[in-house]
């Protein structure tokens, strides 16, 4: 049968913890720059991305690769897509050319599970709309097991637009699953409603957000999902919310600063910041690319 990856948000605790043990097993084996085990060859991937990446789907992609697939990436720009072809009939046409896993980035949250029940192939989920990147989440998760040995007992301040967040959302999950505490910080235009409802703790202040933790996750402020503008300017933002140098005194021992990316430099996170080892959102990439690895793994044994 096969087997899709669609969201965090009911992940089986012990699938999500064998993912990051293996995800750090790929990630030395990247950094040592050996060869893998081949275990996509004679599969095929397509990346159908209907919204810009570089982190997700270049990881995808060269996941996939060192796994010994073949890659197809769709560009939705110059596809069919144009002509007023569905999501649907997309998707059917590249299953029907066989590809194993349809690896999918839509606006429209709920996209990548309706796709999934028209196809065959596994259909894994780069991100939808405001509603989820699960493996954003895998990799973010990967990353913090790196710096603590493990995400259980952790503190994750995650500070900025909350509402348009799918990052946010499926870390929530993910750090939940795993028994990590969650705390959020962001413009009141940027909270969504009953968010202390869904298990984060929404934090008074600034200072409230960074006091006692351990991962400070700064998010993108996305202005392509703003009904209007919701900050009154990116160097008031900074002001207000920037992860910055000083702040950072105020979190534990030992703390990692993260973020999704793509950074706007000076924006969410101040510019004191980069060069600071404690900025971690380089390996991140890294971790997207054993991350990915480590999923395929799973589903292609499934
Ligand atoms: N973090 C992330 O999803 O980055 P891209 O948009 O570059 O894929």
């Amino acid at each position: 049968m096969k087997r899709d990856f669609l969201q965090l948000q009911g992940i089986d605790p012990q699938f999500l913890q064998a993912l990051l043990d293996r995800t750090q097993e790929l990630e030395r084996a990247i950094v040592r720059g050996e060869t893998h085990r081949r275990v996509l060859d004679g599969k095929s991937v397509v990346t159908l991305f209907y919204e810009n990446s570089t982190r997700t789907r270049c990881s995808f992609e060269t996941a996939a690769k060192f796994l010994g697939a073949q890659v197809v990436n769709v560009s939705v720009a110059n596809s069919s897509v144009q002509k007023g072809e569905t999501l649907e009939d997309t998707a059917v046409t590249l299953d029907r050319m066989r590809a194993d896993f349809i690896v999918v980035r839509h606006a429209m949250s709920g996209a990548p599970a309706a796709l999934a029940r028209y196809v065959r192939a596994s259909v894994v989920n780069g991100g939808d709309g405001l509603h989820a990147h699960p493996t954003q989440a895998l990799l973010d998760l990967a990353t913090m097991q790196r710096h603590f040995g493990g995400v259980s007992g952790l503190t994750v301040a995650i500070i900025g637009d909350i509402k348009h967040s799918r990052v946010a959302r499926s870390n929530l999950y993910g750090l939940q699953a795993l028994g990590a505490r969650v705390k959020v910080y962001g413009p009141a235009t940027m909270m969504p409603a009953g968010a202390e409802r869904m298990g984060w703790h929404v934090c008074g202040s600034i200072e409230e957000a960074f006091v006692g933790s351990d991962v400070v996750m700064g998010l993108r402020i996305q202005t392509e999902r703003q009904q209007c503008g919701l900050i009154p300017s990116a160097g008031e933002y900074n002001r207000f919310y920037g992860i910055n140098q000083a702040r950072m005194q105020l979190a534990n021992p030992g703390a990692i600063v993260m973020h999704p990316g793509p950074v706007n430099r000076g924006v969410e996170i101040s510019r004191d910041m980069f060069g600071d080892e404690r900025l971690v959102k380089d390996e991140q990439v890294t971790f997207g690319v054993a991350a990915r690895m480590a999923l395929f793994e799973a589903l292609a044994q499934a």
